[in-house]
């Protein structure tokens, strides 16, 4: 027999939404369990004991946790759709007919890392900021980064009204006119490495995401993905 869960739990791990939604779910009424409606939030049930409805429907608890590793292109968007008619990056991976979605985003010009799951609730504790989830990125940077320039980076600036989370720089190379450096953070502000270095007057030219945590993308090549297993999913939180 199954442990007794949340329902506002149960309901996410089954991929009805975030735990969040879920919960809002349950307060307006939408939930009932063994055709009760429950709007009380400590409830528990027993996964395959009590069944569980969403407005009427039935929810199952049978679908699998898939995760994938994507080596995303530079040119495909983020988003499950695209009004403009752009690549979407589910598009890439093949034969799988979970229905992905990616965890966070990277921008249209970003390439590398990126997480694909069913999985809400692996999604949410990735982005959830008090995990503070570390993500690695490669870029090109126009100009010679300067030690103080980036020691003030990491330090934190005000980006926004808001000051940026410590961050950690390491200057790997110079090309040309260029500086090719890792920069680590843990935040996840809409498109915060370009600005954070166009703030310092360095702006990016490439931008490559190369890990989550201890999760590396290797040498995927692009547009090409790995399944995760479980030992990968706890590298994503080292
Ligand atoms: N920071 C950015 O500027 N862009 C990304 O895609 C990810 C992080």
């Amino acid at each position: 027999m199954n442990e007794p869960i949340r329902l506002q739990k149960y309901l996410a791990q089954c991929g009805v939404a975030s735990r969040r939604t879920c919960e809002k779910f349950i307060l307006s009424g939408k939930i009932a369990v063994d055709g009760t409606t429950v709007t009380e939030m400590g409830t528990k049930i027993v996964p395959g004991k009590n069944k569980v409805t969403c407005s009427g429907k039935l929810i199952k608890n049978k679908e699998k946790h898939l995760y994938y590793l994507l080596n995303k292109p530079k040119g495909y968007v983020t988003t499950l759709s695209d009004p403009q008619g752009r690549p979407v990056v589910i598009s890439l991976i093949k034969n799988v007919s979970a229905r992905l979605f990616p965890v966070g985003r990277l921008d249209l010009d970003t390439e590398g890392a990126l997480i694909l799951t069913n999985d809400g609730l692996l999604a949410q504790k990735i982005q959830h900021p008090s995990n503070e989830t570390r993500k690695t990125y490669e870029a090109i940077i126009r100009g010679h980064l300067q030690p103080a320039a980036s020691a003030a980076l990491e330090n934190g600036i005000l980006l926004e009204g808001k000051m940026t989370a410590p961050a950690k720089i390491t200057i790997l190379s110079r090309k040309g006119g260029n500086t090719l450096v890792k920069i680590t953070i843990h935040e996840g502000r809409k498109r915060q490495v370009r600005k954070m270095f166009s703030h310092i007057n360095h702006p990016v030219v490439h931008l490559k995401r190369t890990a989550y945590g201890k999760l590396f993308l290797g040498n995927i090549p692009s547009g090409k993905y790995r399944q995760l297993n479980p030992g990968d999913l706890k590298k994503i939180f080292l």
